[in-house]
């Protein structure tokens, strides 16, 4: 287990800044993006995280799904009190952000395949632009539940038609792409041969993805969730096998994720208790 050196850099991200929210944009039925002016957090790599302070009622760790000239958007579904209201938030309201904090993906060219579903595709819309910085083919496979749940779908379809990158989507009731999941999708491109995974997304999907990977071989990273509290490695209650997810990752390589071993069959919860995945 690695330990964070304690510099100014670490001090520096780990101070609640307050800002206000730049722009807001609502992606789909349940899920907005903010974006928020922070030079620091532009120094990020895909997958880190923010915590994000909605003042009066929580602070939750959010992932970066964007970041350029100097401003960082985060995505979020609004599924819980914390997230209703920051969904509910608009441009000039107030928030603070701690971060960038945690390990992201690692950046490398080559045939890249990456594959989320739902709101976990928040982080791979950054990583796609990064891994298009240093060349290399990417391929983007995003699951959704249905139509109405669809994110980032028309700006890869414009990525897509350019050329830059190939990409499907599936929804399981076959209301747009294939009447498919992400794994389904994701095996068949991983047959065809590719170099590197990264995955975000439930679980499960995450699971199988993986088992594939060991299978064949192949280098694999993904993102995976903790319950996160102090985001900075001290409170414990993000812990994933012998890694603190606000620490060691929330990305983790294939072999880290053997190493957990509950990867999309269990994990403590707000209560602490293990709790079933499946
Ligand atoms: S959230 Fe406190 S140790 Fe990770």
């Amino acid at each position: 287990m690695s330990v964070y050196p304690i510099d100014r850099a670490f001090l520096d991200r780990h101070r609640r800044r307050i800002t206000r929210i730049y722009e807001r944009r609502s992606e789909c039925v349940d899920t907005v993006s903010l974006y928020i002016p922070d030079g620091l957090a532009t120094d990020s790599t895909p997958g880190q995280f923010l915590m994000v302070w909605i003042p009066g009622v929580d602070e939750i760790p959010l992932s970066i799904s964007y970041v350029d000239d100097g401003i960082v958007g985060v995505t979020v579904r609004g599924i819980g009190e914390a997230t209703r209201t920051l969904c509910s938030l608009q441009p000039g309201d107030t928030i603070g952000v701690r971060g960038p904090l945690g390990r992201g993906f690692t950046i490398r060219g080559g045939k890249s395949l990456i594959v989320g579903g739902g709101i976990g595709v928040a982080p791979l819309r950054y990583l796609v632009y990064k891994l298009l910085d240093v060349g290399g083919d990417v391929y983007v496979i995003f699951g959704f539940r249905d139509r109405s749940h669809m994110i980032f779908v028309e700006e890869m379809n414009r990525l897509s038609s350019k050329g830059l990158i190939e990409f499907y989507v599936a929804t399981e009731d076959g209301s747009y792409g294939f009447k498919a999941t992400a794994y389904d999708l994701a095996s068949s491109a991983i047959d065809e041969g590719v170099d590197m995974v990264y995955v975000c997304g439930p679980e499960a999907l995450t699971r199988k993805i993986l088992m594939l990977c060991l299978e064949r071989d192949i280098p694999m990273e993904a993102s995976v969730e903790g319950y996160m509290r102090c985001g900075m490695g001290i409170c414990g209650s993000c812990v994933r096998g012998i890694y603190l997810v606000c620490r060691d990752g929330p990305v983790f390589d294939r072999s880290k994720l053997v190493e957990i071993g509950e990867i999309g069959l269990r994990r403590r919860g707000a209560s602490g208790i293990m709790e079933p995945l499946l």
